[in-house]
């Protein structure tokens, strides 16, 4: 595939095989991921990748909190992002865009609007890495500024077009984030550590049909103003 085709061709997957993933082609995609630019090549990122027992360890406990906090909402307030990644207050167009992009992966999986048992069940299809069975997440040093985030958004960004382009498929997820200080210990990460993001990789299951979901872009026209 051109360049082109691996950028317009990616998309997220949510349905993946359990085929393993070999480390060999990990290390492969992360070497090559590893050549993203970042501000005076500070290279801010640590990765962990989590496979097998670790994955599994990791996908039960926070599954288990995860449903928790929907069955006691009470309890929901325990688990926040280290960060915001989304406004605290949506406005439009953002909110239209992220509703557009939800009714439209709820319609393919046919969850009617209402049905908050059902989208839960989705939402829950997160902390197992859709199946994936790989897991990525991605840390930086707390001390580190907003800048850091653009870096590792490159590192992932580089992840996802080469493992597309082996054949492989991935989510970037930012859903495990509010769960950040159940994951930093299951890693062995330190206290000076924060979970920036997370990814699941591996084989797409070609016959899933939230696999089918195809986002539109806005036209360039839309998001740029030419100055001359
Ligand atoms: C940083 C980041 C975090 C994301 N977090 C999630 C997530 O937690 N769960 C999920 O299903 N998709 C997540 N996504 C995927 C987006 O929903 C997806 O990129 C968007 O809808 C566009 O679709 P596409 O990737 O197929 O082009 C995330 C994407 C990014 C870039």
């Amino acid at each position: 595939m051109s360049l082109e085709e691996i950028i317009q061709t990616r998309r997220s997957v949510r349905a993946f095989l359990d085929t393993p993933v070999d480390e060999n082609l990990l290390r492969d995609i992360l070497k090559i991921a590893s050549y993203a630019p970042s501000g005076t090549n500070i290279q801010p990122w640590k990765v962990y990748v989590v496979s097998g027992n670790k994955r599994d360890e990791i996908v039960r406990a926070v599954s288990n909190e995860v449903d928790q906090a929907f069955r006691q909402p009470e309890t929901a307030v325990n688990h926040q992002p280290p960060f915001d990644y989304y406004p605290q207050e949506w406005i439009s167009p953002y909110i239209d865009r992220r509703r557009q992009n939800g009714w439209a992966l709820y319609g393919l999986l046919g969850i009617q609007k209402g049905d908050k048992e059902k989208m839960h069940q989705q939402h829950l299809r997160n902390y197992c890495f859709f199946d994936a069975p790989v897991g990525l997440f991605f840390t930086t040093h707390r001390v580190m500024g907003h800048g850091a985030k653009m870096d590792i958004a490159m590192l992932m960004q580089n992840i996802m077009l080469t493992a597309h382009d082996k054949g492989l498929g991935t989510c970037a997820q930012a859903a495990w984030n509010a769960y950040h200080d159940m994951v930093l210990p299951l890693l062995g990460a330190n206290q000076d550590e924060i979970l920036i993001a997370a990814m699941a990789l591996g084989y797409p299951d070609a016959n899933a049909v939230v696999n089918t979901m195809k986002p539109v872009r806005e036209d360039v026209e839309q998001f740029t103003v030419f100055l001359s």
